[in-house]
């Protein structure tokens, strides 16, 4: 099986052949949706909420990180592998580097940062040192605080332009890919358009390159909630492969986000 490599998704994106990713934590799982032809999978920060069951993300450390890529590496054949830099870790450009050092060594093949202008120089001095980078826009959980609640991202004029510029400098800086999390359609859409690297969607409307959702979320087993951009496969066809294979056919078919799962 050919590996997925970031010049294998920037074709999909020239190509417009969607791009499927879900979250994964275990050997097993990752082996699982490896098998059924998921492009990317993403140890994500999310393992707070979902593994540890705690209300938000701002826990996780590196090395918690670390342990979960180490076991979906194993069970990982062909996608493309993307680990999260929890809070904090990367709040200077050398504390960045000392912790994606150990995320790729633990078996990453990108890591995914959270947040705008401020990090072009993080991103800059990770990809001079071999480290690809992936941002992360819209809403961003490690904000929540900020924020005053997980909320849709982008929904003013000015804050969909705000954004769109954020995205163009962060290409601009080296981002090879971004998610794109909880904004309007019609904005999902604009910022896809205008860069030329992937754009991974969650919650941000049916025109990103391509579709994540959280592993828990997809099957409907999540400890705490479950976010209206997210649906529940396994409750349609009883059976995990076949959640999977549900989920990569409606994204490629742009039948998954419906306008039920996005924001107008
Ligand atoms: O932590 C995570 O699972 C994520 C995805 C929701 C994109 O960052
Ligand atoms: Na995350």
């Amino acid at each position: 099986m050919k590996k997925v490599t970031l010049s294998t998704l920037l074709k999909k994106k020239q190509s417009q052949e969607k791009i499927t990713a879900l979250t994964a934590y275990d050997a097993s799982f990752a082996k699982l949706f490896d098998e059924q032809g998921i492009d990317v999978m993403l140890i994500g920060d999310s393992l707070g909420m979902v593994l540890n069951g705690q209300d938000d993300t701002l826990a996780v450390t590196t090395d918690d990180i670390a342990y979960h890529t180490k076991s979906v590496r194993s069970g990982t054949n062909r996608a493309f592998v993307i680990a999260d830099m929890p809070f904090m870790s990367y709040s200077t450009p050398q504390t960045s580097y000392q912790n994606a050092a150990k995320l790729m060594a633990a078996g990453a093949s990108m890591v995914k940062v959270e947040g705008d202008e401020w990090l072009a120089d993080t991103i800059a001095g990770l990809r001079q040192r071999g480290v690809p980078v992936c941002g992360h826009l819209g809403l961003t959980p490690q904000s929540v605080h900020v924020f005053g609640g997980f909320k849709v991202q982008g929904r003013s004029d000015s804050a969909a332009e705000k954004l769109l510029a954020s995205a163009k400098a962060l290409e601009q800086a080296g981002i090879q890919m971004l998610v794109l999390e909880c904004v309007p359609t019609e904005l999902g859409k604009r910022v896809t358009q205008a860069l030329s690297i992937p754009v991974i969607g969650i919650g941000a409307g049916v025109h990103t390159d391509g579709q994540i959702l959280v592993m828990h979320d997809m099957f409907g087993v999540s400890a705490n909630y479950m976010p209206k951009f997210s649906k529940n496969y396994l409750v349609e066809t009883g059976d995990l492969r076949k959640a999977v294979m549900q989920y990569i056919e409606d994204v490629h078919k742009g039948q998954f986000p419906g306008p039920e799962h996005s924001f107008e």
